[in-house]
């Protein structure tokens, strides 16, 4: 089928080269006149595993082209996808000015039966009003509007959509649901499930899932706080609840908060929603809240180990807002280091890919090529994000590196006894911090269920 997509940023772009890898015709189309001729000349915006090869396979094989003309890439197209941004607005509602703006673009150069989709995460009533801005324009002009909320996360961007848990088409017409389900043949061919519904369902489905994960990353963040409290072990009780197959092991790992480009304004969209339906969203505004606090709660227990440092300086290990993205938008690390920056703690950080991202939006930070270097002086390390690299540091270079040895985990991806056997001190999320202060006391005087190295570390 032939495709344009409108806007080659994370989603349009993955989502256009996954269609042509697939057979389609796909043309992607952008304001941003760098970007295409970055892309025109070979090289991807972001990074993502696979994406280079497969753009450039497919751009070889003729079946996909690059263009900031957008009237080209939008005349004789059987689907339009629109994939532009929809950021937070001031009062944390979907900003819906590119989705607008896109289908004004569009409007004059249609060919007559076009489907035109929405992947991006729009809020309910916008396939409708987009349909309405393009009547407005074309008038009689035969053509669809429907909904195709994408689900693919970063760093796994290519995997996700050509193995997604589920396609969903929000159509209010029968021709353009199969036209759609027509463009993903390939995959429904291979049993992936698919929803078909009406275009406000599919719009409310992207936003509730956002924030029911969003959810379980609160909740199991919460639960990590008083297994602290109790001296519990949070790997223990995350695999416990993870195994009752009604809630399932995903989105089950505690650590300093979430961030990124999607459940920050994604949350706060949905609540927005709510309010202006009369149907608020408690729930998931203390989640929001909660998110906030969380990362100045792991700020604070970074300070409260500098005490007695004098120039207390701080390496953190990772700035992306997870692992395998050069992604930083929303990530804990900005909010963290700047916290620990106005309190008068020098920081070093080293991150494998987003350190370039990171340097825009976070001055005075020292930026090292490797880990050790960047931990050279340091009082404390701080882990932020989960790189696989990271979990096979070299912890006695990183010892002799550091003028104190605490190393704080904040994504649980090291052992804790390995840690605290190249003698630092190891603070962790949802988990004692070892060793401490008066341990064999307790240990004498505690439960079993307390003893923490023997039970928590080590078996779960
Ligand atoms: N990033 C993710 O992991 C992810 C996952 C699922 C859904 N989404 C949703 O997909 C949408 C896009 O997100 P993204 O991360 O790809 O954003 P992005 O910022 O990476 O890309 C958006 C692109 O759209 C372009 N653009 C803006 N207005 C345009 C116009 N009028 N015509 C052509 N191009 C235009 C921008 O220049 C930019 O390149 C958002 O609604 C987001 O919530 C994102």
């Amino acid at each position: 089928m032939r495709v344009s997509m409108i806007g080659a940023g994370y989603v349009g772009l993955t989502t256009g080269v996954c269609l042509a890898e697939m057979g389609h015709e796909v043309i992607c189309a952008d304001i941003d006149r760098d970007r295409i001729a970055h892309l025109n000349a070979g090289s991807t915006p972001f990074m993502e595993n696979g994406l280079a090869e497969m753009m450039s396979r497919n751009v070889a094989a003729g079946r996909l082209a690059f263009t900031d003309n957008l009237p080209e890439a939008v005349a004789n197209r059987e689907i339009i996808m629109i994939a532009v941004g929809t950021p937070k607005g001031a009062a944390g509602e979907a900003d819906l000015s590119f989705v607008r703006e896109a289908a004004r673009r569009i409007a004059p150069h249609m060919s007559p039966k076009t489907v035109v989709t929405l992947k991006s995460t729009v809020v309910v009533g916008t396939a409708r009003e987009v349909r309405e801005i393009i009547a407005e324009e074309r008038g009689a002009l035969d053509f669809w509007v429907t909904s195709n909320p994408e689900f693919l996360r970063e760093g796994s961007a290519i995997h996700d959509f050509l193995h997604p848990d589920r396609i969903v088409i929000g159509a209010d017409d029968r021709d353009a649901a199969d036209r759609l389900i027509e463009l993903y043949k390939p995959l429904l061919r291979r049993d992936v499930p698919l929803v078909e519904t009406g275009t406000e369902n599919a719009e409310l489905i992207k936003y509730a899932a956002n924030a029911f994960l969003a959810l379980k990353i609160g909740f199991i963040n919460d639960v990590a706080d008083l297994c602290e409290s109790i001296e519990g072990d949070i790997q223990a009780v995350a695999r416990g609840i993870g195994l009752d197959k009604r809630i399932g092991p995903s989105f089950l790992a505690p650590g300093p908060g979430y961030g990124g480009s999607c459940f920050p304004k994604d949350t706060e969209a949905f609540v927005a929603t709510g309010r202006a339906h009369y149907a608020p969203q408690p729930l998931i505004e203390a989640v929001i809240d909660r998110n906030a606090k969380r990362r100045r709660r792991i700020a604070e227990r970074i300070l409260d180990e500098l005490q007695t440092a004098r120039r207390p300086t701080v390496t953190v290990l990772g700035v992306a807002f997870k692992a395998d993205t050069d992604d930083v938008r929303e990530s804990p690390a900005l909010y963290i280091i700047p916290y620990l920056q106005e309190k008068g703690v020098t920081v070093r950080a080293f991150d494998p890919w987003a350190a370039a991202n990171g340097a825009k939006l976070l001055p005075d930070v020292e930026w090292y090529n490797d880990p050790y270097e960047a931990a050279e002086g340091a009082h404390l390390t701080a882990i932020l994000t989960e790189w696989n690299m990271f979990r096979t540091l070299d912890l006695k270079l990183m010892a002799e590196r550091m003028r104190k040895r605490v190393l704080f985990d904040c994504r649980n991806i090291l052992d804790p006894e390995t840690v605290i056997e190249h003698g630092f001190r190891h603070l962790s999320i949802g988990r004692a911090t070892l060793p401490r202060d008066g341990f064999a006391r307790r240990a004498t005087e505690a439960a079993p269920a307390r003893n923490l190295l023997a039970t928590s570390a080590k078996r779960s």
